[in-house]
């Protein structure tokens, strides 16, 4: 398993990493037994990055993380962990205020049952809470040694850069890492998040790299997902996401790579997002250990840049305006470079 610097920070992650939103959840996620199975699994196969959150199966899935790593050197780990949703019924039981934040991360350090977060993640934007009272927060968490690293994610680009220039003005601790939706068929942070956060120093990571599992390839989609499968569980959120003609045509397009190169589909969507080296790491869901020991190969497969380009323009994704304009205009100011 190949492994890449988080931003710019010293931190090395293995380039995918452990998703488990999954465990524990009914109906499209997996029992505990399972979940400890892919952990090691995981581990064994040289990760050691592991993502989860605290609203995770309402911290379920930081219980399940927190057992099946409890026979590795923590040392050798690193454990990433969100906070920002609802998490219980008091109106300060959510968001990024300070008491909440401060609240999340011990609870998730019970759960866990670790003394310390390596990455403790903004799991989304709070209007209400001002930057700097979160950012100092953060900061405390480090200085008190219960995280070594803060990140964020579904942040809007002008959030990320606000939220570090408010820390290194203070001279608090900066966002290494933001976490943000990004595979083949949406690849909306392109335009400006990416950019961003590149520009920033915070490595991405990409959550729902195989767009819930349609870039497998396994759906029939000349026909209405079954209702037992994930995206038949989650049609109000995955069939607006992703079920249409393009996502379709660029579907057909990976299973084509995939029998040329030899790899499977979702190891040739996998290896497109890390193409990119502004991609710290891909975040790979699994159910079952088949799927992980699938995904695994591309921890170590680079794509050749022939595919990576034949996937990137099968279905053209304009970067819109102002890009637009940019380009437009770009003869009046370029030439004497
Ligand atoms: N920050 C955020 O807001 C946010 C949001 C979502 C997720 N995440 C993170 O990202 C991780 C991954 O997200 P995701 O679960 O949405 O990822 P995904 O890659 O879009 O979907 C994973 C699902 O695809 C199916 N699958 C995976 N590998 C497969 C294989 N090799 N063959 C066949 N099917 C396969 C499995 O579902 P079935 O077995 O049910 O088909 C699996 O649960 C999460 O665990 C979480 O850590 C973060």
């Amino acid at each position: 398993m190949k492994h890449r610097y988080l931003g710019n920070s010293g931190l090395l992650v293995s380039r995918l990493c452990l998703g488990t939103m999954t465990f524990g959840m009914k109906g499209w996620g997996c029992d505990e037994g399972t979940a400890t199975q892919i952990t090691k699994r995981f581990v064994e196969a040289g990760g050691n990055f592991i993502d989860t959150a605290d609203m995770y199966c309402s911290g379920t899935s930081e219980e399940f993380v927190g057992n099946a790593i409890s026979g590795y050197t923590r040392d050798d780990l690193v454990i990433a962990t969100k906070c920002w949703f609802r998490m219980g019924t008091s109106p300060n039981a959510k968001g990024l205020s300070r008491k909440h934040i401060m609240e999340a991360a011990n609870n998730s350090l019970r759960r866990l049952k670790t003394d310390f977060i390596d990455l403790y993640q903004l799991h989304g934007p709070d209007p209400h809470t001002p930057i700097e009272e979160t950012m100092r927060a953060m900061d405390d968490l480090v200085a008190c040694g219960k995280v070594r690293y803060i990140g964020c994610s579904n942040f809007f680009g002008w959030q990320i850069v606000k939220a570090n220039s408010a820390a290194e003005k203070k001279g608090w601790s900066k966002l290494i890492s933001g976490q943000h939706l990004y595979n083949l068929l949406r690849r909306d942070v392109e335009r400006e998040v990416l950019p961003a956060c590149h520009d920033q120093g915070l490595g991405m990571m990409c959550w729902s790299p195989l767009a819930s599992g349609l870039l497998t390839g396994k759906y029939d989609t000349s026909k209405p997902p079954a209702a037992d499968t994930r995206v038949g569980l989650r049609a109000d959120i995955d069939l607006p996401r992703y079920w249409n003609e393009q996502s379709f045509q660029v579907i057909n397009e990976v299973k084509a790579v995939a029998a040329e190169t030899g790899k499977s589909p979702s190891q040739v969507a996998l290896a497109w997002l890390l193409f990119d080296k502004r991609i710290t790491s891909v975040i790979v869901g699994s159910t079952k250990q088949s799927q992980l020991d699938d995904c695994l190969v591309a921890g170590d497969w680079d794509m050749p840049l022939e595919h990576y380009q034949r996937l990137c323009n099968i279905v053209p994704f304009p970067l819109g305006y102002p890009q637009e304009w940019i380009d437009v205009t770009r003869a009046n100011t370029a030439g004497h470079e």
